[in-house]
Parts: structure tokens; C-alpha cells; sequence
């Protein structure tokens, strides 16, 4: 790998690779291709180093299984900044960072950080090949694993470089943070937990990520460019960089073929809807997917808008996972995948809580230490993930690299709610679809989070992604959809009602095809809807029950809405808003949906 020819001339990018190196002192810089023998080299350095762990070539070719440093397994959102010029850009939700103080503190970390390592220089491209809505990145890292990864999730190497001539890139520079002094042995995880850094400077297009291995810390094209950046960009230019599924919904029968979007927060089941397998008795209907957690949405010359997945592969939450709750995902990793974070059988292969009913006598956790039914842990950590290649996926969309990507028809936005929050209905209008979106949020649980029932207000699925003031960022939404002739219809859904006894409502997964096959019909106008408080509601003859049996008693349960608590929860909004407010980027349209929502309940009572 030592002598090697550049791939690009551009000056720009020789000037910040020779600046890198020269701060961050690698014992060897390499120009990743992207080619198939690269890939193996890597891999199996990566074995070598201990990292990664190959799997039983019979039952997962060409796959491992990384285990990482147990204080280094999630993104870490108290250590992620936004650091623009000036602190009101960032907002109330994110943590602002002055730029100049915050590259003072990352210098003095990065001097000398990679010395014992090799750096990598990775181009990608963000959405398909040449496309004009892809955005080029190049991760300089001193992290193999993240190189393999990338090569997954992204598209990189030498196509990229021929793409990039000359032009301008976003950079994103990652360490693991940890040097290596002269023979040192280093370890399999490497990563430097007391001191990570995850940073963004949206006025420069600039990513630089210290100190953790893992996801969405350290594969840079992904939350950090894909969103954070992107977001910025997107404001500027007139689209939307959403955290959100990009799915095809087909009936042959009915001669229609939708194309919808979801914004769920993390872990709050994209991946399963992307991917859904209709119930058996709706076998008309045809489900493919184009993307599971990141969508870029432009307008078009048409007034419709279009979507692209800027990412090439998945990587997906394990744990949950099967052959019963989500086949296609489990077929996608059947190969060319790399696990994190989950446990190893004893024949080779990968396991991980709900993959089988009954979990096997014997396992290796995430952790390396032997595991049996018995043990009080988990055998793999809850956010384990597996990083397959797209491609893979058995329904992917006939449209999922088309460089104009494919028109929306509707935004459908969701949380995870326990309590009032019917199963779906659909926003007045575009307006109230944004408040809709504005205001949505998951229920913190008694044993995780503190009180039970308080909600956890993520808007657009993006409080942790959004790369500037968040009230601009709603403005923005509803100025593109002033701006389109025909806006997509805006849905709220919620899979997780629960009754009494703390049982879920909504059978879900597969099932919610009857909801999406409501949804689809109203945007083709062809669905009853009746008008409710909260906006218009399916009546129980509106959705197809066939193989469910669900009495129209459980279903007017599943949709009720009870006025009071409603009213408490317009309260609630009301505080939610008021750091906006207090900044004045809160836009007056969603104060006047807020007062409208009041009166319709006041009326109501
Ligand atoms: P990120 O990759 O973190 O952005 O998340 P994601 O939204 O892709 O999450 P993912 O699909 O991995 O979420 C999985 C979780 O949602 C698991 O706990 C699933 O059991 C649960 N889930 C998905 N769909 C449904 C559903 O229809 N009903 C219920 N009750 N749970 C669901
Ligand atoms: C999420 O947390 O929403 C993810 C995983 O999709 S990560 O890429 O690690 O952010
Ligand atoms: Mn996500």
C-alpha cells in the first residue's frame, strides 16, 4: 500500500491532505480506490489487528463481526456541535460551538493524533454517480474499519476522484483519537471516549470527528454530511435533507405506483417499513424499498417534488430483527456485511435478541465473554447495527440510483406514543402538516428516562440532525412548500398505542399496509376520510381488514381522542415553541396552528 500514485490533482485536495498529515503526523498516507482488492486488504487487516472477526464463510460470505469499545456505542449527542459564526444560527436544540475556540481545542487534540497509523483518504459521493443532486465528501481517517464501512454505505474510490476534478468538496476529517507510540501494539477498538469531538462548520462545509469509532461519529458521509451539512446547504438552495424511508407502493391492480416518505425518530422502525412485507391477504399490493434513513427531496420544473437515498447501503438497528419481523433486512446481510456489536454462535455466525424465538444454549456476547440463556445481560448491545450493501435488499426499487430520483406523494411523520395518538390521520393542508411534523415526538419511558408519559419533542425526526436554528428550519419547510404546485399529502401515524395493560393496540410491521394502502388512495383521491379534531381520519370501513381481525370497537379505541388530555398537550406544545419564540425564528403561521388546533378542541369539549 506504501508507494502508490495520487489519484487527483485537484489542489485543493493535495493542499488539505498534505495540511492533515503535516498536523496529524500518520506514519503512512493511503489513497483508497474503492476496488474489490482493496476492500480484501483491508479486511483483512482488520483481521489481523483483531478487529474484525470472520464469520463462517458457509453461512455469511465475505462477513465479520467488529466488537467496540464498550464506552464507544452509539453517537453521542452531548459531544456533537454545530459550530456556525454566530450561536443564534445553531439554535435552541443544538450545542453551538464558537468556531475559532472549537478549532483551537481540536488542533491541540490532532497534533501528532495518528502518529503509528496509516491515514485514509477516502472520496464518496453522497447519492448516486454524476448525479446533480450528489454531494462529494472525502474522510480523511485513521480508522480501517471506518474505510470498510464506507465502502458499504457510500459510493468511494476511483470514480469519485474522476467525478471530483477539480471541483469543490465537503471535508470531513476523523481520528480515533489515539496515537500510537514507536512499536506499540494497538487494540482492536481504538477510541478516545473522555475527549470526542463531533463537530460541524456549516459556513465552510466542514466536518472534523475525534475520539469515537462508531456510526454515525465516525462514517462522516452519513448524520454528519447526509444531514447536518446537507440541511445547511439545502436551506440555501430551496430542497429538504430529511432523516427520513423512501418507499414505493404499488397495485398493479388498481394501476398505481406511489412513492412516500417517513420521518420516525431513531429506532422508531424506518428500516421495518422501508422494507415491508404486505399481509398475505393484500397481495396485490407491492412494497419496494429506496431508502431507510436519509432522504434528499427536491422540487422539480413538474411542481412535484423528487427523492433521493444519498446512501448506498443500511445500517440498520440488529436487535428486533428476524426472519418474521423483517425478512428482506435479514436477507440483505446475508453477505458482504459487517456486524457491530452482536453476538458470535458457535458455528461462525451472528445472533442478536429476537433474531429467533428461542436463543441458542451457547453464544460469545458483544463484550467477547461467554453467554447462556441465563445470563442477566444482553447477549448483543441494544444499538448493535449491521452495515450491508443496499444492493442486496430483494425489494429494492428499479428507481433506487435514478440520478432524478422519484416524486413524492406523501410525507408521513410518526413517534412512538403510548397514549391519545390515534393510529393515523391526515393534516388539513401543507401548514398544518408542517406543525404536525414540528411538534411530533416519542414517550420517554418510567424506566429509562424519567417520568412516564412526558414526550420527547423531535421535530421532523431531526432534533439531532438538523444543522441550524430549528424555527428556520420549519420556515424553510413551509416556504418549499409555498413554493410547489403539487405538495405531497402530510400524514401523522403512530404504530405504538398501547391499552391498559401496556399491550401494543396495532399489531404493526406488515400490517401497516393497511394504513400505508389508506394513505396511498387518499393521495390518488380515491379513499373516505371523515373530519376530526386533529384532521381526517379513516372510518373503520376505509381500510382493508381482510386477515385481521380487529372489531370496529378496537379501532374507534385505536383512533379515539380524549379532549382534555389533548388540551394538555397543546400546552405542552406551547412550552415547546417558546425557545423559539424567545430567538423569534418561531414562523407565525405554526403559532396560528397552534391557536386553530386549541379552538377545534375547545369546541370540541
Ligand atoms: P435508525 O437507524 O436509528 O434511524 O432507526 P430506524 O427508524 O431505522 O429504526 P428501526 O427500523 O431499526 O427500529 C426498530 C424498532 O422499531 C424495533 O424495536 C422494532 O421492533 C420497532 N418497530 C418497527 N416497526 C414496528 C411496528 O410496526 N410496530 C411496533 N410495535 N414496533 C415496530
Ligand atoms: C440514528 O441514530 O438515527 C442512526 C444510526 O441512523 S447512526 O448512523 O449511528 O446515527
Ligand atoms: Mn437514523
Amino acid at each position: 500500500m506504501s508507494t502508490q500514485k495520487i489519484p487527483t490533482t485537484n489542489p485543493k485536495v493535495i493542499d488539505w491532505v498534505n495540511e492533515i498529515a503535516d498536523l496529524t503526523e500518520p506514519d503512512a498516507i493511503y489513497w483508497c480506490d474503492g476496488s474489490q482488492k482493496e476492500s480484501d486488504a483491508i479486511n483483512n487487516l482488520l483481521v489481523e489487528n483483531g478487529t474484525f472477526i470472520p464469520l463462517n464463510p458457509k453461512k455469511r460470505p465475505n462477513s465479520f463481526l467488529a466488537r467496540s469499545n464498550p464506552k464507544d456505542v452509539a453517537r453521542v449527542e452531548g459531544r456533537t456541535f454545530i459550530c456556525s459564526e454566530k450561536e443564534q444560527d445553531a439554535g435552541p436544540t443544538n450545542n453551538w460551538a464558537n468556531p475559532k475556540k472549537m478549532k483551537k481545542i481540536l488542533n491541540k487534540l490532532l497534533k501528532g493524533c495518528m502518529k503509528g497509523r496509516t491515514m485514509y483518504v477516502i472520496a464518496f459521493s453522497m447519492g448516486p454517480l454524476g448525479s446533480d443532486i450528489s454531494q462529494i465528501g472525502i474522510e480523511i481517517t485513521d480508522s480501517p474499519y471506518v474505510v470498510a464501512n464506507m465502502r458499504i454505505m457510500t459510493r468511494m474510490g476511483q470514480k469519485v476522484w474522476k467525478i471530483l476534478g477539480d471541483n469543490d468538496f465537503v471535508k470531513c476529517l476523523h481520528s480515533v483519537g489515539v496515537p500510537l507510540k514507536e512499536g506499540e501494539k494497538d487494540v482492536p477498538w481504538p477510541c478516545n471516549p473522555e475527549n470526542t469531538y463531533v463537530t460541524h462548520f456549516p459556513e465552510t462545509k466542514e466536518i472534523i470527528s475525534f475520539g469515537s469509532g462508531y456510526g454515525g461519529n465516525a462514517l462522516l458521509g452519513k448524520k454528519c454530511l447526509a444531514l447536518r451539512i446537507a440541511s445547511t446547504m439545502a436551506r440555501d438552495d430551496g430542497w429538504l435533507a430529511e432523516h427520513m424511508l423512501i418507499v414505493g407502493l404499488e397495485n398493479k391492480k388498481l394501476k398505481i405506483k406511489s412513492y412516500v416518505t417517513a420521518a420516525f425518530p431513531s429506532a422508531c422502525g424506518k428500516t421495518n417499513m422501508a422494507m415491508l412485507i404486505p399481509p398475505k391477504e393484500m397481495k396485490d399490493w407491492k412494497v419496494s424499498t429506496i431508502g431507510d434513513d436519509i432522504a434528499w427531496i427536491k422540487p422539480k420544473k413538474d411542481g412535484r417534488l423528487y427523492a433521493i437515498n444519498p446512501e448506498a447501503g443500511f445500517f440498520g438497528v440488529a436487535p428486533g430483527t428476524s426472519p418474521k419481523t423483517n425478512k428482506n433486512a435479514i436477507e440483505s446481510c446475508r453477505a458482504n456485511t459487517i456486524f457491530t456489536n452482536v453476538a458470535l454462535t458457535d458455528d461462525g455466525d451472528v445472533w442478536w435478541e429476537g433474531l429467533t424465538d428461542e436463543p441458542p444454549q451457547h453464544l460469545i456476547d458483544w463484550q467477547g465473554n461467554d453467554w447462556t440463556p441465563q445470563s442477566q445481560t444482553p447477549a448483543a448491545h441494544p444499538n448493535s447495527r449491521f452495515t450491508a450493501p443496499a444492493g442486496q435488499c430483494p425489494i429494492i426499487d428499479k428507481n433506487w440510483e435514478n440520478p432524478n430520483g422519484v416524486p413524492i406523494d406523501a410525507f408521513i411523520v410518526g413517534g412512538r406514543l403510548a397514549t391519545n395518538a390515534p393510529l393515523v390521520y391526515q393534516a388539513f393542508n401543507w401548514q398544518h402538516g408542517v406543525y404536525l411534523a414540528s411538534i411530533m415526538g416519542s414517550e420517554k419511558t418510567a424506566a429509562a428516562e424519567g417520568k412516564a408519559g412526558e414526550i420527547r419533542r423531535d421535530p421532523m425526526a431531526m432534533l439531532p440532525f438538523c444543522g441550524y436554528n430549528m424555527g428556520n428550519y420549519w420556515k424553510h419547510w413551509l416556504e418549499v412548500g409555498a413554493k410547489i404546485k403539487h405538495k405531497p399529502l402530510v400524514f401523522r401515524v403512530n404504530w405504538f398505542r398501547k391499552n391498559d395493560k401496556g399491550q401494543f393496540m396495532w399489531p404493526g410491521f406488515g400490517n401497516n399496509m393497511r394504513v400505508l394502502e389508506w394513505i396511498v388512495k387518499r393521495t390518488q383521491g380515491i379513499a373516505n376520510a371523515q373530519e376530526t379534531v386533529f384532521g381526517w381520519s379513516p372510518n373503520y370501513q376505509d381500510l382493508t381488514w381482510k386477515g385481521l381481525s380487529m372489531s370496529e370497537t378496537d379501532f374507534d379505541d385505536l383512533m379515539k381522542i380524549d379532549i382534555p388530555t389533548a388540551l394538555k398537550e397543546v400546552e405542552s406544545q406551547k412550552e415547546h415553541y417558546k425557545p423559539f419564540k424567545k430567538q423569534k425564528t418561531l414562523p407565525i403561521e405554526l403559532e396560528a396552528e397552534i391557536i386553530l388546533q386549541e379552538e377545534r378542541l375547545k369546541k370540541a369539549q
